[in-house]
């Protein structure tokens, strides 16, 4: 069984998901513990409601990446509870080689667009303001580059014109929401492997 860990900075509303879909029995993989690197997440509170450890990490100077010192300590939680299976869901930070060598193949992350479309940050707006009729989800693999890992899973939305940004969104969360615990299921089964070598079909389903 993949012991799983959850990173994010922010609402939570993926490691709901996650949470919800372990629960009702749908998800077969042990969610070991939350991590954030934002003291106050909405996400630690609800690893706490359902008694997952929740362990928040101080990457402090550092703006933007995981590395050095915090690093190290996320490195030591990881293996003090066990974790061998990372799942990032909103989490802010770029993961740096050291981390990503020591989970190599075992990190997945999901973006709010139809990747290769809209990579990095406000990528619902980016795609709302250039006015695609059609956008989604992807769960990929993590690399070094900035949301370019092999892609397990994507569903996808119609932006109709009488959607705003907000509807849109609200559109797209919903589709995350399944499109994320369907995607560790497929890990978990071992349906999807991690190549090393990996070309646009980086995957095998
Ligand atoms: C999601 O839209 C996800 O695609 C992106 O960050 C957002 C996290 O939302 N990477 P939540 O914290 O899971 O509610």
């Amino acid at each position: 069984m993949l012991k799983l860990a959850i990173f994010g900075s922010g609402t939570g509303s993926n490691a709901q998901a996650i949470i919800d879909a372990v629960e009702s029995g749908m998800l077969d993989v042990e969610i070991k513990c939350i991590l954030s690197d934002v003291a106050e997440a909405p996400i630690l509170e609800r690893a706490r409601k359902h008694n997952i450890p929740a362990l928040y990490f101080n990457c402090a100077p550092l703006k933007s990446k995981l590395d050095g010192a915090a690093e190290q300590k996320v490195l030591q939680i990881l293996e003090e509870h066990d974790v061998d299976f990372i799942a990032l869901a909103g989490f802010m930070r770029i993961i740096k080689d050291n981390f990503l060598n020591t989970y190599a193949g075992r990190i997945v992350n999901i973006h709010p667009s139809l990747l290769p479309s809209f990579p990095g940050l406000n990528s619902g707006k980016q795609a709302f303001d250039y006015g695609v009729k059609v956008t989604g989800c992807t769960v990929h693999y993590v690399d070094a580059g900035i949301d370019t890992g092999a892609i397990i899973n994507q569903k996808c939305i119609s932006i109709e014109s009488s959607d705003t940004l907000e509807s849109m969104m609200e559109k797209l969360h919903a589709q995350e929401h399944i499109a994320y615990p369907e995607a560790l299921q497929w890990i978990a089964e071992g349906q999807i492997h991690y190549k090393e070598s990996q070309d646009a079909a980086g995957t095998v389903r």
